[in-house]
């Protein structure tokens, strides 16, 4: 939640923030602000509501011009989002901006009231850790910080300039993340990669407590206890082009289309000689034949792959799998110990309840593997293994292809799994990794259904309320698909197991309200038609997605979807495009700003 940029150079200093905070703007997008040098003083301009709000104002009233600052783009936790609220702020001699939260920070602002601090204009924790700052400021910045690090607690990133180093921009982390970018004769500060892309590659990953000092154009850092340390230079494997929407109206689509090529970049290095092979990420068919249990946990789109993965999982490897929510999961005492397997599955990596997990399931001595696509990420640095997923930069707050290649590895896993616990042959192990390699194909072809998902979207941008049905893996699989459609059309979705509905649900429908049912698995077919008719006599408009080859009465359906056959355990993969596309478009059509849905962010790094 929240991005943060800084930067120290020799180009101007806003142009470069306001480029920078547009990458981050996928973090939060309530509101966003600035504060540069100029001549040697501290200029501050911010505002409530988007980026190009902030523009827009700079552009009526000037903007700071310099070549040192800080900025950031707001996803609001204390504090309504207000031009007031907005960050930077400030101490007096102190300007911040801050990714995270800081918990004490009713605490530390009665320490500064009883010390006859009382100056506070936001409702934020933030201007409480700008106060701090500045009360404990002698005049050695990194003293100052360090002090105060060891006051406030919490999970944050902070950006600083103090008004008496100008040109000078100071940047720790705790927790949240934080990058210190490299150029030639410039250096940048960022919450992610991407939003530097544009300017540098290199770039060093802070870690937990350091401090980094930006001068001169270039970075040193030192730790908590002030002692100055080298660091590794990395360099990103994308570049500008990834973070751009290349010619799509959206990034959203941009990425429905990135899937094929984005699942073949995460299976290919992880398949040798036609069969599942991942020990380059730490895991043997020994360690996976060692678990009793396994639980999967993780947040939002990412809990909604583990779902599938625990019906192949279980399907083919016979183990038990528990699905949980990490926020549910880490508050309720789990059963879990040393013979468990936690998989955290997180494209960000930075997700806090996920984070949470994976504490609690090494402080329990369980296993650890993290599905992670930032590399780096905290949750992938500090699992015992980690399966990195190969999707490039996702900047649509709405997942798709993170979830496309988070089921890849879930079927890898399950593959290579079943296949060392002896339950199923070489020969089915090959024959299922041979129609995953296909899937590539396949999904692309499930894409040039976009003209068939487009007008079907027509029919559901005037429904107040839909639901989305399932039997077996189709249950799993509407999950996502409702959760994606709520997500950017702001249509109430409901997921349902489909023969559960008459249990209570059923009661939901009413005149033309759209039920989508997924039918992709053959052996479940005749029944979740039973249930598609059943919402068809009471009013329903049914909408089916379906494989290109099955076969029920045609009067089930209002609208069908067929799309193309691979292996059944496989459907989940085709069959999420149509529902991807049907959230789209349904957006689109409601003139809704798909890539940026109202109070969401991409990156949860709060509780
Ligand atoms: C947020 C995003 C979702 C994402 C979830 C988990 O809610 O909007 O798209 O699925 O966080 O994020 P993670 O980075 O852990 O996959």
């Amino acid at each position: 939640m929240c991005g943060i940029v800084g930067y120290v150079g020799p180009r101007d200093c806003s142009d470069v923030l306001v480029s920078a905070l547009t990458k981050l703007e996928y973090r939060g997008y309530d509101s966003a602000g600035i504060a540069v040098f100029e001549n040697g003083k501290i200029e501050v301009a911010k505002s409530k509501g988007r980026l190009t709000d902030l523009v827009a104002k700079m552009e009526k009233e000037g903007k700071p011009s310099g070549h040192a600052g800080i900025g950031h783009t707001r996803w609001a936790t204390h504090g309504e989002p207000s031009d007031v609220n907005s960050h930077p702020h400030s101490g007096r001699r102190v300007t911040i901006v801050h990714n995270g939260i800081i918990e004490n920070y009713k605490q530390i602002k009665k320490f500064l009231i009883d010390n006859d601090r009382t100056e506070f204009l936001s409702d934020t924790d933030t201007e409480i850790v700008a106060q701090l700052l500045d009360y404990y400021y002698d005049g050695n910045p990194v003293r100052c910080i360090r002090k105060v690090l060891h006051e406030i607690r919490g999970s944050f990133a902070l950006g600083i300039v103090f008004a008496d180093r100008p040109e000078t921009v100071y940047a720790v982390r705790c927790e949240s993340p934080l990058i210190v970018g490299q150029g030639m004769g410039e250096a940048f500060i960022a919450s992610d990669v991407p939003a530097i892309i544009k300017y540098t590659k290199d770039y060093y990953l802070l870690e937990y407590g350091e401090i980094a000092v930006l001068k001169n154009g270039s970075a040193s850092f030192c730790n908590l206890h002030g002692r100055m340390i080298e660091k590794e230079l990395k360099t990103a494997d994308f570049d500008e082009d990834s973070a751009e929407k290349g010619g799509f109206e959206h990034f959203m689509i941009k990425e429905i289309h990135e899937q094929p090529t984005a699942v073949k970049t995460t299976i290919t290095p992880r398949i040798e000689d036609g069969m599942p092979n991942l020990s380059e990420c730490g895991i043997t068919p020994e360690t996976l034949k060692s678990f009793k249990n396994i639980f999967i946990v993780a947040c939002g789109t990412a809990m909604h792959a583990g779902m599938v993965g625990k019906y192949v999982i279980e399907k083919l490897a016979r183990v038990s799998v528990t699905v949980d929510i990490a926020s549910e999961f880490r508050y309720r005492d789990p059963l879990l110990n040393e013979d468990d397997l936690v998989i955290i599955i997180s494209q960000s990596g930075e997700t806090a309840d996920s984070k949470a997990v994976l504490n609690l399931a090494k402080e329990k001595g369980a296993k650890t593997l993290a599905v992670v696509n930032v590399k780096g990420s905290s949750i992938a640095r500090e699992s015992d293994m980690v399966i990195y997923t190969h999707a490039g930069p996702e900047i649509a707050v709405a997942s798709t292809k993170a979830y496309m290649v988070q089921l890849s590895v879930m079927y890898l896993l399950a593959f290579e799994m079943a296949y060392a616990k002896g339950r199923i042959d070489e020969k089915e192990c090959r024959r299922l990794t041979a129609e995953l390699v296909k899937t590539p194909e396949i999904i692309e072809r499930a894409i040039s259904l976009e003209y068939n998902c487009q007008y079907i979207s027509t029919k559901l941008i005037t429904a107040d309320s839909l639901l989305y049905i399932g039997r077996g893996l189709d249950y799993a699989l509407s999950m996502e698909g409702s959760l994606k459609l709520k997500e950017v059309s702001y249509i109430h979705s409901e997921s349902y197991a489909a023969g559960e509905l008459k249990h209570g649900t059923i009661s939901l429908i009413t005149e033309g309200m759209p039920v989508i049912a997924v039918a992709t698995q053959t052996s479940l077919l005749e029944k979740t038609v039973s249930n598609i008719k059943e919402v068809k006599a009471r009013g329903a408009m049914t909408i089916v997605i379906c494989d290109e080859a099955a076969e029920f009465d045609n009067d089930a359906a209002d609208y069908t979807i067929r799309i193309p056959k691979i292996s059944e355990v496989l459907m989940p993969m085709i069959a999420t495009v149509p529902m991807q596309l049907l959230a789209y478009y349904t957006s689109v059509n409601k003139g809704n700003d798909v890539d940026k849905p109202r109070n969401l962010a991409k990156s949860v790094t709060v509780e």
